[in-house]
């Protein structure tokens, strides 16, 4: 007997360790451990036996099953462990090896300089809001004071979804849906995307804005020159020269696009500020009391400046970058540097 189980208990060893897949780990189980397996057999054989070989041999043919029942676990674990469909080859780990290193991934620099402008607007008291990337035409054009078959329409070349739907052009209309939301004073930000059919050095059909709302009793266009000054000067430095111009937007008047000196050129002239020594950064403007109307505010109460941004173009600007597109072309070489 005891020769028998040394017999079964090699084939055994041997048979388990040249498995590598669960399949035949079952078939190794049914052959020791199954109703026609080995250790039943063992315990058949067992019972001609006198009772002291009984008691002797019994001994040895449960320590075999218990053996056989841990060894079959073990196995069924480690397979369990190695990835899915892939046979562990039972290599072991080679710690001469140099390590691998994981290369830290960065945040993008649009992502960069959306995080900065927000820092700067929440220290400034403002809070963070956000709206739907597809809108209907009342919020991005009609509650905005574009109603149909308005010129300002075509200022901002839409992407139709269907008839009454529109990726939105702009941040603008999540002023709608604050404004409807609650009642002033407000102080609000709004980053998000924004879409354009617009390609070229300094315009892509996807881009970022950030929208800015302030609606309270007695605020003024000073306000928003010095909310505007402030803000700049932070991302661009103290000494950097801001400009504003007079301008048109159905949902502001007076309205306004504030340029900053080119920074690329220092004002000579270059094809980022197409030769002008500017670059538009912004626009912005008071509140149209029309727009009041839409959200059922009190326009003889209330005033406000909105104003929106480009993020890329500030992000151009503050890195030297010349060209929009470099920011989505995801080329490793280019995102690396920030
Ligand atoms: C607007 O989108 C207005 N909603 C801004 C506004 C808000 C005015 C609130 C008044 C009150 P505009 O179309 O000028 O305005 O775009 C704002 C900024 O987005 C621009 O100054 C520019 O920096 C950026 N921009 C516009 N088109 C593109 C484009 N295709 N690619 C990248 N940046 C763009």
């Amino acid at each position: 007997m005891i020769e028998t189980i040394q017999k079964h208990r090699q084939d055994f060893d041997s048979r388990i360790c040249s498995t590598s897949v669960a399949e035949p780990l079952k078939q190794l189980r049914i052959d020791f451990l199954g109703k026609k397996g080995c250790v039943q057999a063992l315990m058949k054989e067992l019972r001609q036996a006198s009772p002291e070989e009984k008691r002797q041999q019994g001994k040895l043919i449960n320590d075999f099953k218990q053996y056989v029942e841990n060894q079959l676990k073990d196995k069924e674990e480690e397979l369990g462990k190695s990835p899915k469909g892939r046979p562990s080859t039972g290599a072991t780990f080679d710690t001469t090896l140099p390590g691998r290193r994981e290369i830290p991934g960065t945040l993008h620099p649009v992502t960069q300089v959306m995080e900065e402008i927000k820092s700067i607007f929440l220290g400034l008291g403002f809070q963070v809001e956000e709206g739907p990337e597809i809108e209907t035409d009342y919020y991005n054009f009609e509650a905005l004071n574009i109603p149909k078959d308005h010129p300002a329409r075509d200022m901002q070349d839409t992407f139709y979804v269907d008839g009454e739907a529109v990726l939105r052009t702009h941040t603008s209309p999540v002023q709608i849906h604050v404004m409807e939301d609650r009642e002033p004073p407000l102080r609000i930000i709004a980053p998000g995307k924004v879409y354009r059919c617009d390609s070229d050095v300094s315009h892509t059909p996807m881009f970022h804005q950030i929208e800015g709302l302030m609606v309270d009793e007695n605020v003024s266009f000073s306000h928003l020159k010095g909310i505007m000054s402030i803000f700049l000067q932070e991302v661009f430095g103290k000494n950097t020269k801001v400009r504003f111009r007079p301008s048109f937007f159905p949902f502001t008047c007076p309205s306004a696009e504030v340029d900053i000196q080119c920074v690329i050129c220092s004002g000579k002239g270059c094809r980022v500020c197409s030769q002008t020594g500017w670059v538009e950064i912004l626009g912005a403007g008071m509140v149209d009391p029309a727009v009041f109307k839409f959200v059922d505010y009190d326009a003889e109460k209330w005033t406000g400046f909105a104003f929106g941004l480009g993020i890329e173009r500030i992000s151009m600007l503050k890195y030297g970058i010349n060209d929009i597109r470099l920011f989505f072309e995801n080329d490793l070489r280019f995102l690396k540097q920030f």
